[in-house]
């Protein structure tokens, strides 16, 4: 049997990103596989820009990807309290793509953030924006890693064990639907 395919997700740009070092980790976690990337660096949703030219090539090569994806893992940071904007947008252009790729896709989502909760507010909308989308969302142990700019140590993986573990658990949870 061919390994699954898994994409991963990073709410943040930032090349620097504790959540694109998060993901890194998760995927490990989720063990052998097809690991797709994406690119959230998409225009602005813009309906009189689908009017004039459809769906733009970014957003249709991200639609292809969640439509091979078999899971699909998530990280995401917190934004004053909330969804990250640019999570936001590609979510709102992905469900104007004829299809409903995301439905019923096995998804995770993760957050790690500055602030003490780790990012559990924004973790919440985005799961919230999620299910309209009709995804399958697998529940787990949490994974809320706070204060993020201490969790990780120089090679990018989790310094306190009960977080490792908690990505571990999880990334177990997301391949036993998959395998
Ligand atoms: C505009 C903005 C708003 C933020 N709001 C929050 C917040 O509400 N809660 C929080 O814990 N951290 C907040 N932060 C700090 C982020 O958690 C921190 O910058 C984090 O490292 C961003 O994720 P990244 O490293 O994956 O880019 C905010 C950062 C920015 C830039």
């Amino acid at each position: 049997m061919s390994a699954p395919k898994l994409l991963a997700i990073s709410g943040s740009l930032r090349a620097g990103s504790y959540n694109r070092k998060l993901l890194a980790q998760a995927v490990d976690a989720f063990g052998e596989a097809e690991v797709m990337q994406a690119d959230l660096n998409l225009p602005l949703y813009d309906g009189d820009l689908e009017d004039a030219e459809g769906i733009p090539e970014a957003v249709q090569v991200l639609a292809d990807q969640v439509a091979a994806a078999d899971a699909i893992v998530i990280a995401s940071p917190e934004y004053n309290k909330g969804i990250p904007g640019v999570l936001k947008n590609a979510l709102d252009w992905v469900s104007r793509v004829p299809g409903a790729v995301l439905a019923d896709k096995p998804t995770v989502v993760i957050s790690a953030a500055a602030g003490r909760t780790g990012g559990e507010t924004a973790q919440f909308m985005v799961m919230h924006c999620l299910a309209q989308l009709q995804v399958r969302l697998i529940p787990g142990p949490q994974v809320l890693v706070a204060a993020a700019q201490n969790a990780f140590d120089d090679e990018g993986r989790l310094v306190e064990e009960r977080n490792a573990k908690a990505v571990a658990g999880r990334m177990k949870k997301l391949r036993a639907e998959v395998t």
